[in-house]
């Protein structure tokens, strides 16, 4: 939920408050099901039960059922919700949409997902926040994929409690047996899922049977109705009772004598004397006070928004997770965690994405893809890589060590989002399982020469000729060129070509995406120790994606990564054809063959472009030598 989102809900959730006065707590839920179970019925009958709807959507809405409606005189409530829909679309696109209503006992927001294509993100966004689910299943049609799949999810993301709404049970004639017959396959397929209750009702959402209303069509159904089970299910939430955890989300000095960290308390208590650690250095202080708004408090807890100001000048900065010194997060750099994949293009392991935790951005990759999730079954499957709406466990390992709690036991601390690096898309949603200890006893061992030192022996500074372009545009050749015309002057070099670190380090790799991506990796890492060790490695690598190169780069400092992008268009590579590699995969017989049948995304920021078409091999490694000397590291 971003924080627009959380603003709205606190508004509404002030509002519902105003209104109703004290009374049981707020429930959040959401309900899952696609357009064709009647969730919009069921969503439109719930307002329209608890009177909510203002009078002029009403008179809207006896008018459009007239005209538009499928339901002969009744009122057709599935338009009331596509009609508000209709108004939210006209704004910016939310995806999860919440509305709020609320009866004489509780109240209610519910997180409505769009059943369209997106609806694993949608759902997720909307779970991730929920105590309850209201999974609907058409009773015609009993358990789908889909049921499974929104059940699995809710699990995933710490619903703890499902009602199964078997739906439209008027059209097979309030049969007992057929929903009974649900109940059993439901219950067999969840009993993995660790939800803390199960509690199926047979419904009619465009009647009402069993929505608000005892229905007389069901006498052997002797459990709740709907909204008598939402009004009375025990959810009480205990983010006040877990330890405090506050993620900060600006240091704010708005002058010199004023000094505090902003954000909102997502679990536990804070009071003024408390004492805090930074969880990521391990700094401690006490809390002096806790400022809002309104004035000074004496006390905050999950869901306040306020500013500590702190007894010691301790380093802090946005994104830091503050927590008691007895009860800290887990701090560490590699994790194990299950990921729903929400982008149109894979996940790669390998490749760098951003994590968002908490209020902290940081660079992660999936260093292994431990399995795939089967969601029918719950089985798990192999898998390179995660395609979208696909659910896995992976490793992930961040640049930076980041502080967290594994999900189970706090859904605050132990969520984290992905973000693409070029789109800024979300592309997927993870929920940490736990920490990996591996890296943990793996420390940096100084070393006593050093890289001044090597540079001075050697001469010259160290760089990578990072060449990247086609196969057959001539990579290779101008490479070798330049380390001959290099090692004539003393310089110390090193090549490494694609093909032949294929056939030692990377002999396990084919050319798949995922493949390509930990080619690239591995490559920039023995660039990094021939960096190191003071040389000039020249690497020519086809390196067709923007990610891996931007990755490569940032392993590097300013100007020692000279991206040279060898520009020669297809059809010359085609006509070249040095390996005769172009004629086999035209034909057919290579699979994945760049720029035939797998893409090549050319640099956008090369320090250095060769077209080859006006430029000679000897010209091209030529202008990278005189480069090299005008940039003062030969
Ligand atoms: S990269 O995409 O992972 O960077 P790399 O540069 O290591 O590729 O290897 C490319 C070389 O492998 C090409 O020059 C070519 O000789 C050979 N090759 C074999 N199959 C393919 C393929 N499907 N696509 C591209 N190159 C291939």
């Amino acid at each position: 939920m971003d924080g627009a989102q959380a603003q709205l809900i606190a508004r509404a959730q002030a509002d519902i408050e105003a209104r109703t006065g004290a009374q049981r707590g707020l429930l959040r839920f959401i309900t899952c099901g696609s357009v064709d179970d009647g969730k919009s019925t069921l969503i439109g009958r719930l307002l329209y039960d608890s009177k909510l709807i203002l009078d002029d959507h009403l008179a809207a809405l006896e008018r459009d059922s007239r005209r538009h409606g499928t339901t002969g005189e009744d009122l057709d409530l599935a338009l009331l919700v596509d009609g508000l829909e209709a108004e939210r679309q006209q704004g910016i696109t939310i995806d999860v949409a919440y509305r709020f209503f609320t009866t004489n006992r509780r109240s209610f927001i519910v997180a409505d997902t769009p059943g369209h294509e997106q609806y694993t993100r949608n759902m997720a966004t909307g779970a991730s926040n929920a105590d309850l689910a209201v999974i609907l299943i058409d009773a015609r049609k009993g358990l789908l994929t889909q049921t499974k799949r929104h059940s699995y999810i809710c699990s995933l993301l710490g619903v703890r409690h499902v009602v199964l709404a078997v739906n439209k049970i008027d059209l097979v004639g309030y049969d007992q047996a057929v929903f009974d017959q649900i109940i059993s396959d439901y219950t067999a397929f969840a009993k993995d899922l660790g939800f803390a209750s199960v509690t199926p009702i047979p419904l009619s959402a465009r009647h009402g049977d069993n929505v608000t209303w005892r229905s007389e069509h069901t006498p052997w159904y002797e459990g709740p109705t709907l909204v008598g089970h939402l009004e009375t299910i025990d959810v009480v939430s205990d983010a006040a009772a877990k330890p405090f955890r506050f993620p900060v989300q600006w240091v704010n000095r708005p002058n010199l004598d004023f000094r505090g960290v902003s954000g909102t308390v997502v679990s536990g208590t804070i009071r003024p004397g408390d004492r805090v650690t930074v969880a990521e250095s391990g700094r401690e202080t006490t809390v002096s006070r806790i400022v809002t708004y309104d004035g000074d408090l004496a006390e905050a807890v999950a869901g306040d928004a306020v500013t500590l100001t702190l007894a010691d000048e301790v380093d802090i900065a946005r994104g830091d997770l503050l927590a008691p010194p007895t009860a800290r997060p887990v701090v560490a750099d590699q994790f194990a965690a299950h990921v729903i994949w929400m982008g149109d293009e894979p996940l790669l392991p390998g490749r760098p994405y951003l994590m968002r935790i908490g209020t902290r951005y940081v660079p992660v990759k999936v260093t292994a893809l431990k399995h795939r999730i089967d969601v029918d079954t719950l089985e798990h499957l192999a898998g390179r890589t995660l395609a979208l709406n696909e659910i896995g466990v992976c490793n992930l390992s961040s640049s930076s060590a980041v502080a967290f709690d594994p999900y189970a036991e706090n859904r605050e601390t132990g969520a984290f989002i992905l973000i693409d690096r070029y789109t800024n898309a979300t592309v997927g949603a993870g929920m940490i399982d736990f920490g990996l200890h591996r890296a943990a006893n793996i420390h940096r061992q100084a070393l006593l020469v050093s890289r001044v030192e090597r540079e001075r022996l050697n001469g010259h500074m160290p760089a990578v000729l990072w060449f990247t372009g086609l196969t057959g545009s001539g990579k290779s050749t101008i490479a070798n060129l330049v380390e001959r015309a290099l090692h004539d002057r003393g310089v110390r070099t090193f090549l490494l070509d694609g093909d032949n670190v294929r056939h030692g380090l990377n002999r396990d790799l084919g050319f798949s995406d995922a493949e390509r991506v930990e080619n690239i990796r591995r490559v920039g890492e023995v660039a990094k120790l021939f960096v190191e060790a003071g040389t000039i490695v020249l690497c020519s690598f086809i390196s067709p994606f923007r990610a891996e190169r931007r990755m490569v780069r940032e392993l590097f400092e300013g100007g020692e990564f000279v991206e040279v992008f060898v520009d020669t268009p297809i059809e010359d590579c085609i006509k070249r054809d040095p390996k005769g590699l172009y004629a086999k995969a035209l034909d057919g017989q290579i699979a994945n063959f760049t720029g035939v049948s797998s893409p090549y995304e050319a640099p956008e920021h090369a320090e250095i472009v060769l077209e080859t078409k006006s430029l000679s091999p000897e010209a091209a490694a030529a202008r990278i030598v005189a480069e090299l000397e005008a940039s003062g590291r030969i």
